[in-house]
């Protein structure tokens, strides 16, 4: 990416230390946590990758034949002149359907924790797009942070938020999300949002226990991260991979379980676990179209429009701030 591409990385990273204050913290709470997006370094992004390829993982490739099929639909409701501004930076498979059929795309501005995956992302699109303006920024998209600098030609700013990543924050803070989301897009800004919908929890439960383990891998991984960054003794040996479907809360609960009883050393802390002790690492919340026009509607947005498959397994929406 250069400058010629009218690309720019704004950084509002969290620190090392963010990331150390918050996983001590989440050990030292019974019961213990580590929050999800902590999953996402560059072994992390690539093993999601290949957890969105997966057999079992149905709402990646479902979400991409609904934003395919109905793709001149969306992009007509989003209008002309968009500021589009993605949470998270994916392959981009999704972000190519929109600027593909977006009418005079102003800019297009992907927000990430991931740095790495962040400017390999923002390379690729601006190599194949050499005339889109792309302004990458590096944050937490869970916390306030600002647009960069908004191009005079914009008429509305529309957020781009698919894949269900919505459903891994606990109803409050996805409220909060929404609210934020709201306020940063403005009165008849818009947002874009995939969220997977409820349905038989068998089929719910093998998409996140898949049968090479691959999402044993990935919620495994965080512990080696947390070795990798700071040096610690987390034998990722020691915990197995727990995933289930919480009918009651609507919602799969990733966890880290202990294998036996052990003791950790962090940073001159210890922190014990015994045997079966859990470290719960992702909730990943289902919703009805219903429970989530709720929810959006208590967060400042109303339904424009949906779009679903035949299944009903995933849907698309198209939210515009009040
Ligand atoms: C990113 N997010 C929507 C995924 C999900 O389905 O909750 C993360 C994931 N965890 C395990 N598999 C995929």
């Amino acid at each position: 990416m250069n400058a010629g591409n009218k690309s720019d990385q704004r950084d509002a990273k969290p620190d090392q230390d963010g990331f150390w204050g918050e996983v001590l913290h989440g050990l030292a709470q019974s019961p213990k946590r580590i929050a999800p997006k902590f999953f996402y370094d560059e072994v992390g992004c690539q093993l999601f990758e290949e957890i969105c390829q997966l057999d079992e993982y149905y709402l990646t490739r479902t979400e991409i034949d609904i934003l395919r099929k109905n793709s001149t639909e969306i992009c007509r409701a989003l209008g002309p002149k968009c500021l589009l501004v993605e949470f998270g930076s994916g392959s981009n498979v999704k972000t190519r359907i929109l600027l593909d059929h977006l009418f005079e795309l102003a800019a297009y501005v992907p927000v990430d924790i991931a740095q790495a995956n962040l400017l390999q992302c923002s390379v690729r699109l601006s190599n194949d797009y050499p005339d889109l303006c792309i302004l990458p920024l590096c944050a937490d998209f869970t916390t306030d942070f600002s647009l960069p600098e908004i191009p005079a030609l914009v008429q509305r700013i529309v957020a781009f938020f698919p894949g269900s990543t919505i459903g891994n924050l606990e109803p409050v803070d996805a409220e909060a999300f929404l609210r934020r989301t709201a306020m940063l897009c403005g009165p008849g800004g818009g947002l874009l949002i995939g969220i997977d919908l409820k349905k038989d929890p068998n089929r719910l439960e093998r998409a996140y226990n898949d049968a090479r383990g691959v999402t044993a891998k990935f919620n495994l991984n965080l512990l080696d991260r947390i070795n990798r960054v700071f040096g610690t003794n987390l034998r990722h040996q020691n915990f197995r991979h727990h995933a289930f479907y919480n009918e009651e809360l609507g919602r799969i609960e990733m966890h880290l379980v202990s294998m036996a009883e052990q003791f950790v050393q962090l940073n001159g802390t210890r922190i014990a676990f015994a045997e079966g002790e859990q470290i719960t690492t992702e909730y990943s919340y289902k919703y009805s179209v219903l429970e989530f026009a709720d929810l959006a509607a208590r967060s400042g947005w109303g339904v424009q429009e949906f779009w679903t498959d035949l299944e009903h397994l995933f849907c698309v929406l198209h939210l515009v701030a009040r």
